[in-house]
């Protein structure tokens, strides 16, 4: 099959490649880019591993072609601290309240996280545990992934 010419902006960095029409946005992010903070995990849709924001929006990376992003921005794991390192409000917070264990999951729940919070500041502890829902950790049991985004969640209220 022909390969289709796509323009994206990749963490703010503009990028054109040339992508076979069925590859995934996962395998460009990671093969083509060379991003490869954002993880597969199921590679069907389960695990929400290879969560990227996609303008704006959480999406599964493994889901999406690349095709589809075409004229879109896109932010993986590797965009959220600041320029300098600085990490970001959520990435500070799963450091802090054990959010993490081996660190598989981690860049899927951060991108949720930070996307669940843009959309609602202020969530109870039912809307994060329905917000990370699609977000699979082997490790952590969960709690200190609630802790870490109520505590996200906090942390932002006091900067406003
Ligand atoms: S790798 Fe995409 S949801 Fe599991
Ligand atoms: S920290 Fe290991 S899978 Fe979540």
């Amino acid at each position: 099959m022909t390969n289709i010419d796509i323009e994206v902006r990749v963490n703010g960095v503009p990028q054109r490649h040339s992508v076979p029409p069925r590859l995934t946005l996962a395998d460009f992010l990671r093969v083509d880019c060379g991003l490869t903070g954002t993880h597969l995990g199921c590679e069907h849709g389960v695990c929400g591993a290879c969560s990227v924001m996609l303008d704006g929006e959480a999406v599964r990376a493994c889901l999406v072609f690349a095709v589809q992003a075409d004229g879109a921005e896109i932010t993986t794991i590797e965009g959220i601290a600041s320029k300098d390192g600085t990490l970001s409000t959520v990435q500070a917070a799963f450091r802090d309240n054990h959010g993490l264990q081996c660190g598989f999951c981690t860049p899927g729940f951060v991108m949720t996280a930070t996307a669940l919070l843009k959309d609602n500041p202020r969530p109870s502890d039912d809307e994060i545990r329905e917000g990370i829902s699609g977000n699979l950790c082997r490790c952590t049991g969960y709690q200190g992934i609630i802790a870490a985004v109520r505590a996200a969640a906090e942390a932002d209220d006091q900067s406003h």
